[in-house]
């Protein structure tokens, strides 16, 4: 059988790169894995940069898409905690090109999919999966290089619910996927005040997700760290980098006190002279639970997701249903490059014509 995919031919900023809507053979699973009906594939940034200037990528041409939800169709030889009909949600892993997801079936392995429970759509669920492994990596994988996490002890652990009560945590960009999810793992881990920036007019959305503070994006970032001593006087241990821009990660580095750690999503561009001083840490994450050194986070993850979205410590992110299946994402990914506001865009594979 065959099924319909998006294929991207090479690097939009060359002449031989184009995206088109070609047929392949459908995936079997192997051992371990799970054939998937992808109803619902959320866009990405990762998408674009990858699309625009070859990032990452080994080979041409290629099927990109990092989230999926859709309904298990197959079950390869020993997966036992799915049965076929179930809804589920995953994310595309680096380690195997070949499980992207903006392709209308996709195999992929058990152990890193989620049932999706009956209080979200599989729209929602499918912009679930990739910033929030990266919130989730980012605060609770090991320390780590060259990726890895700043060692907090997860919710889904022992002792690891409110654990951290009391201590103040600040969230660079609370309005991009990632924050939001940040914000929500820093609720369900006791942070407060749980600081973050974004536009005023998310504000009210975010301290629904449990952030405590809006500081507004727009006001120089010069002033954060003054602005956050107006709202707590205890000495910030832990910053999340949302946002990678380097006068981002500057301030958050100037934020975080003495003896504190900081996450960023992007590579690490602080001023050499401040790192020298080595008193704080500076993690850097790569949402991947495939990679082998991100596994066993990436297993409790898995094995709590479910759990999680369904009691509401996880919400879905807002989201925009895309027209034309897999054909509407070339679009949607000139819109997202554009800029978004606590928006993901979801399109819906099997709806393309
Ligand atoms: N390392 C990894 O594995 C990994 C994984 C996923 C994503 N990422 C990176 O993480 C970043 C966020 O990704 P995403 O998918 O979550 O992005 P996104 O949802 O597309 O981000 C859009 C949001 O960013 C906010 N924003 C932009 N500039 C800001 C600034 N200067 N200060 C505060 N907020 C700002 C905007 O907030 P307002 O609407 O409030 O203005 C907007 O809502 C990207 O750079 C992405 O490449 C890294």
């Amino acid at each position: 059988m065959q099924q319909k995919v998006l294929i991207l031919t090479g690097k939009l900023s060359e002449s031989s790169g184009k995206f088109v809507v070609d047929v392949k053979d459908m995936p079997e699973p192997g051992p371990g894995y799970v054939l998937v009906e992808v109803h619902a594939a959320a866009l990405n940034p990762i998408d674009c940069a990858m699309a625009d200037t070859g990032l990452f990528v080994k080979e041409w041409p290629l099927t990109l898409g990092f989230d999926a939800a859709g309904v298990v169709k197959k079950l390869g030889e020993g997966v036992t905690h799915f049965a076929v009909g179930d809804k589920v949600m995953h994310a595309g892993t680096h380690v195997d090109p070949a499980v992207f997801t903006f392709q209308q079936y996709v195999v992929m392995r058990a152990e890193f999919v989620a049932k999706v429970p009956s209080n979200i759509t599989l729209d929602q669920a499918a912009t679930i999966p990739l910033t929030m492994a990266t919130a989730a990596l980012g605060l609770y994988d090991k320390k780590q290089k060259p990726f890895g996490g700043i060692g907090l002890t997860p919710p889904w652990e022992e002792g690891g619910r409110g654990k951290y009560a009391g201590e103040p945590i600040v969230i660079l960009g609370g309005a991009s996927g990632v924050g939001q999810h940040a914000i929500q793992f820093a609720k369900i881990s006791g942070f407060s005040p749980i600081i973050t920036t974004a536009s005023t007019s998310n504000e009210e959305y975010l301290k629904s997700l449990g952030a405590t503070q809006v500081v507004d994006r727009n006001l120089p970032l010069s002033e954060l760290s003054s602005l956050v001593k107006q709202i707590t006087d205890k000495p910030v241990k832990y910053g999340f980098g949302a946002i990678g821009t380097p006068d981002a990660q500057d301030a958050l580095y100037d934020v975080v006190a003495s003896g504190g750690q900081l996450l960023l999503v992007k590579q690490p561009t602080i001023d050499e002279a401040k790192l020298a001083k080595g008193d704080k840490y500076v993690g850097r994450v790569f949402a991947d639970v495939h990679l082998p050194a991100q596994q066993e986070v990436g297993r409790g993850l898995y094995a709590h997701l479910t759990r999680l979205v369904e009691a509401g410590d996880i919400k879905p992110t807002k989201l925009e249903v895309l027209p034309n299946g897999l054909a509407g994402i070339p679009e949607g990914l000139q819109r997202l490059k554009k800029g978004v506001s606590a928006l993901k865009f979801v399109a819906r594979p099997q709806e393309t014509p």
